[in-house]
């Protein structure tokens, strides 16, 4: 579903991305793992157009997104840092963004599912960070779109949050849905990926099932395996 050709990426003199290729055409959760600035996060901004690479190409259910803008709205993003406008009521954000996307959203079992419906009538300048967090989901995941792009969807969120999190996203994926997520969390990669990507430096080190993970640095967790193909590449 999303395919990912000889990507680069430059800002100024740092070379961020480097070649790039991706194919990702099965549903289930694709993990995408690496240190911080290794590139996690332009790499997904690469997909939603909101980073334009220097080299490479991006298709989505085989369409090139280079130039394109409709693709978007079949995709969900939870960006990593959200910025709202504060003075603005948590249901009221709800209601504008599903004004501006005019598509049908179902945003109320959601809300209930994280227990938001205290903070529906508060300002969002007054909620914590996990409660943002929260809404943030609930902004990604009411349009049910068929791909879902997470960066680091865990951040700030308390343990009954996270059961909530992972309990929706299996069932999105038990509808065919497809997410590509950065974690550092690894448990959660362990418990649900289908496949990780090991990104360092821009480029792919590993993508492949945790299974050929294992079996490749003969580990039987995400962390070590991964240590161990960086060990080997003597980074
Ligand atoms: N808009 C930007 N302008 C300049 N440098 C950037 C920009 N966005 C990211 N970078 C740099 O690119 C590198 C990778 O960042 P990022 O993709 O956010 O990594 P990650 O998400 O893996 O932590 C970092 O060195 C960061 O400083
Ligand atoms: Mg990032």
């Amino acid at each position: 579903m999303i395919e990912i050709t000889n990507l680069h990426k430059r800002f100024g003199k740092n070379t961020v991305l480097s070649g790039v290729n991706l194919s990702l055409q099965e549903p289930g959760i694709h993990a995408v793992l690496g240190p911080n600035g290794s590139g996690k996060t332009t790499l997904i901004k690469s997909i939603l157009g909101m980073v334009c690479p220097d080299q490479g190409s991006i298709s989505i259910g085989g369409q090139p997104t280079g130039g394109q803008w409709l693709y978007r709205k079949d995709l969900g993003y939870l960006p990593q840092i959200a910025e709202f406008p504060g003075n603005l009521k948590v249901g009221e954000l709800f209601r504008m963004i599903e004004d501006l996307r005019q598509q049908p959203a179902a945003p109320e079992p959601l809300v209930e599912r994280f227990g938001l419906q205290p903070f529906l009538n508060k300002k969002l300048s007054t909620l914590s960070g996990g409660t943002r967090q929260k809404v943030n989901l609930v902004l990604t995941f009411m349009f049910e779109p068929p791909v879902y792009i997470l960066d680091e969807p865990t951040t700030g969120l308390d343990p009954g949050a996270l059961i909530a999190l992972k309990e929706l996203i299996r069932t999105r994926v038990g509808s065919g849905a497809l997410f590509l997520i950065t974690t550092h969390i690894m448990p959660l990669v362990e418990e649900m990926a289908q496949s990780v990507i090991y990104l360092l430096e821009g480029k792919v080190y590993f993508e492949g099932s945790l299974k050929t993970l294992y079996t490749l640095t003969g580990k039987t967790h995400v962390e070590p395996a991964i240590a161990a193909i960086a060990a080997r590449h003597h980074v």
